[in-house]
């Protein structure tokens, strides 16, 4: 594993005095470790133990102006490969859920965008309050990952879960989210979800698509160290952390979207859903079965949205441009056609007639089609794996030109 850049965030519980233990695992590792310090942290660990181990100054003020002037912290928060958070207190954890930012600590947990491993650590009761297991549910949500706590006889007294993880563990588990940053200087833009044509002022047509598969792509993306913008159509996905989120519902939103973002963008992956066909006339107002008449049928004319893929790949220049194709049959030659129509580098083709790959699901079972007539077959992968498989060939492609 390459060195990389670590800040430890220790905030206040009684596991903090294992900290020092932790530096030392991951300096073992051969990584450069920044510590912060909460207030409430000082009183259970000394700056001074962390400073030593880590050969840098501890930051614990956000706005005193020596500590500033060495390393301010938004410069903290983007010199950071990983930011590892233990012992993590509820009080904390509900403050990144919430967004605060009143000390050092929490704000530049927000203005990081680095990868979040969270070890927390507290009361076996605290840990189990519904308030606590809601927080830990929206941060994974977000992409932070957890490691612990783990069951055992804690410092209040009481048994159970609440102790933090052992510093080798957490160590481990720092090592497997520092994935070398592959695409850093790329700028990818990813499309996501289904699109939502409008009817009238309340309806519109749709389709199922979830988002879940770009949403996974855009999370790897960023993993790799690119700038990633996300256009996401109709979904109820949280944002993955380090992202940047535009919101597109109609086809001719996310068109605009995608075009306004092109001539910045590096590698496009098109994994929207977008609607082949919107009404007509969509009625600004609300349509009214009493405005019809009893028993009334009523015809929706389509006409057809315009094909951003294609748009997109005709202006491809140097950039890497993927498809996705969502077949029922006939997938590898429908796949192909589509590639040659659109003109992609490369279409990931879904065999949507599976129910247990695809639309809603966590995993897909995806074909990679390629314009040399090669198809590469898959297993069945969680979505963040075939997103892995994916930039891996992307990155393939672009290391050849
Ligand atoms: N796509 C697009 N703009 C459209 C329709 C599709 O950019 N108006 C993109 C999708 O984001 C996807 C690819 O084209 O990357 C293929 O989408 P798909 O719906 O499978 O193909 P269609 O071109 O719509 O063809 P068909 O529905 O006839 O299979």
């Amino acid at each position: 594993m390459d060195p990389r850049r670590i800040l430890l965030a220790v905030s206040g519980g009684i596991a903090a005095y294992k900290t020092p233990e932790l530096v030392r695992a991951l300096r073992a590792r051969g990584h450069d470790v920044r510590c912060m310090l909460t207030a409430a942290a000082e009183r259970f660990v000394t700056p001074l133990v962390l400073q030593t181990l880590t050969g840098r100054s501890v930051r614990r003020e956000l706005f005193d102006a020596g500590e500033e002037g060495e390393i301010d912290h938004i410069g903290l928060a983007d010199w950071a490969d990983l930011v590892v958070i233990a012992p993590a207190t509820a009080n904390l954890m509900a403050k990144m859920v919430q967004g605060l930012a009143d000390d050092l600590v929490s704000t530049v947990l927000l203005a990081t965008r680095a990868p979040l491993l969270v070890a927390p650590a507290m009361n076996v009761n605290m840990w189990g309050h519904p308030a606590t297991r809601e927080n830990v549910e929206r941060l994974r949500h977000r992409g932070v990952t957890f490691v612990g706590p783990e069951a055992g006889e804690l410092a209040c007294g009481w048994e159970g879960l609440g102790r933090m993880s052992d510093p080798g563990r957490i160590a481990d588990a720092a090592d497997a989210l520092l994935v070398a940053p592959s695409l850093r200087g790329e700028r990818v833009v990813v499309t996501a979800g289904g699109t939502a044509e409008p009817i009238d002022a309340v309806r519109s047509v749709t389709n199922r698509s979830s988002g879940k598969m770009g949403f996974a792509i855009a999370a790897e993306a960023a993993r790799r160290g690119a700038d990633v913008v996300l256009i996401a159509g109709v979904t109820s996905l949280p944002t993955p952390h380090g992202v940047r989120r535009v919101d597109a519902r109609s086809a001719l939103e996310m068109r605009e979207a995608v075009l306004a973002e092109l001539d910045a963008a590096t590698i496009v992956v098109k994994a929207a859903a977008v609607a082949d066909f919107r009404p007509a006339a969509p009625s600004a107002r609300k349509i009214k079965k009493e405005d019809l008449g009893d028993g009334a049928s009523i015809t929706l004319e389509l006409v057809p949205n315009p094909d951003i893929l294609a748009e997109i790949s005709a202006r491809k220049g140097s950039r890497t441009i993927v498809g996705f194709a969502a077949e029922s049959h006939d997938v590898v030659e429908a796949a192909r056609r589509k590639l040659a129509r659109k003109g992609c580098d490369l279409i990931v083709a879904n065999d949507i007639s599976r129910a247990d790959a695809g639309f809603e699901v966590d995993e897909n079972a995806v074909r990679f089609v390629w314009p040399s007539g090669e198809v590469e077959e898959l297993p069945l992968l969680p979505k963040s794996g075939v997103a892995a498989q994916l930039f891996d060939r992307i990155e393939k492609l672009r290391g050849g030109r």
